[in-house]
């Protein structure tokens, strides 16, 4: 995907752009709007496209020369864009793009795989290909966008799976020193969302993950949705593939296609808030959804969204997508501002209503 240009759920036409071709350059004013599946219109000032190791190299290089730790310059690894806000017509921060491609089985065991995947792989096809190999870990996260670099930043997790489930170790590059690291699962420190990649400064650039994957399957039905959609299968004639098809199948029937409808995945984390603050809450509204969080009670942020009516209600050109309150579908914005607007009305509004600050999933790139 990536290439088509959409207006209102419609292909308009197909555009190339060269540039994205070129590796371990610095290039200027490069259009972000193919790379981004929000499809914000923006232009990175400063440009700089990862194919392979010696282009970190590279990289390190020119940011020593320009001096941009001093200048106070920020970077932005750039997988797919599809969990990235571009804050601004034109980005300030260098848009470094993670092209770094390949998948080696490195280890096994009786029990295990190990498999090395460079970060700029597609996740979702990574996923596909661990199923249909018939290794099990990675089924429930299905049909998710994003590259395979990114889905340790944030821990990407759905249907009952966080993918630090399945994370041995992570490579990355330090900006800092020019220097390769690898990290246990352990030291990333993974939560809900969340890893020490998450809010750094862009200067830990994450080349490969390795994945531990199991070598006899184990059907995670934590989630409820997935659960009774096999309730009527065989447990023999279950398969990582099967879940895998059941997944995406209830994705599609949920989220909107970014290839059609401009988005990021989910909008907002589900804020974890006291189990006193809930018990208050959950007084005048008995219907609140929420879930066990440790010591409290983390809520759904659909719900959140759904009960101050922003399901489905459009403001120039923005809305909550009507089946999943958790997601701000872009319906053909020109001016980002009214993306960050419409995002802030709904912060204001559920915490004048229910007292619970609403923290945006996606990263804002100035
Ligand atoms: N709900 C509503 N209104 C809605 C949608 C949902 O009230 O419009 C309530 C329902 O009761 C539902 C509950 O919220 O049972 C939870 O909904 P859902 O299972 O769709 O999960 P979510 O918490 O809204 C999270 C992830 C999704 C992931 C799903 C499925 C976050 C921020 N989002 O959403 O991840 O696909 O669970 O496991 O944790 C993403 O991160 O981009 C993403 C899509």
């Amino acid at each position: 995907m990536g290439n088509e240009i959409f207006k209102n759920g419609r292909i308009l036409r197909k555009r190339r752009n060269a540039d994205l071709e070129k590796n371990g350059m610095l290039r200027h004013d490069v259009d972000l709007y193919m790379l981004n599946t929000l499809k914000i219109k923006a232009k990175a000032k400063d440009f700089f496209t990862i194919g392979s190791e010696a282009d970190l190299l590279s990289l390190y290089n020119l940011c020593k020369r320009e001096n941009f730790n001093k200048q106070g310059k920020k970077i932005f690894a750039l997988g797919e864009g599809s969990n990235t806000v571009f804050a601004g017509r034109e980005v300030d921060a260098l848009i470094v793009k993670i092209n770094l491609k390949g998948r080696y089985l490195v280890n096994h065991d009786n029990e295990y795989v190990w498999v090395d995947v460079a970060a700029g792989e597609l996740f979702r096809d990574f996923v596909l290909w661990t199923c249909e190999n018939g290794f099990s870990g990675l089924e429930n996260l299905a049909a998710i966008y994003g590259t395979v670099g990114a889905a340790p930043v944030q821990n990407i997790g759905a249907y009952g799976c966080e993918v630090r489930d399945c994370i041995d170790s992570v490579r990355y590059f330090d900006l800092n020193d020019g220097q390769f690291y690898t990290v246990s699962a352990e030291e990333c420190k993974f939560a809900y969302r969340y890893s020490v990649f998450k809010y750094q400064d862009g200067s830990k650039i994450i080349t490969n993950v390795i994945f531990k994957l199991k070598k006899n399957f184990v059907f995670n039905d934590s989630y409820e949705a997935l659960a009774k959609s096999f309730a009527n299968v065989k447990k023999t004639d279950i398969t990582p593939l099967l879940v895998a098809k059941k997944v995406t199948e209830i994705r599609n029937g949920k989220l909107p296609d970014p290839r059609k409808f401009g988005n990021c995945g989910s909008f907002f984390k589900n804020p974890v808030i006291s189990k006193e603050h809930y018990n208050n809450l959950k007084a005048i509204y008995d219907d609140m959804v929420a879930f066990e969080d440790g010591d409290n009670m983390k809520i759904s942020a659909a719900w959140l969204i759904e009960r101050c009516g922003f399901k489905g209600k459009k403001i120039n050109n923005v809305g909550m997508y009507p089946k999943q309150a958790l997601i701000l579908v872009n319906y053909g914005v020109e001016n980002i501002g009214y993306i960050i607007s419409y995002a802030e009305e709904i912060i204001k509004t559920v915490k004048l209503k229910f007292d619970i600050d609403l923290v945006p999933e996606p990263h804002y790139v100035y």
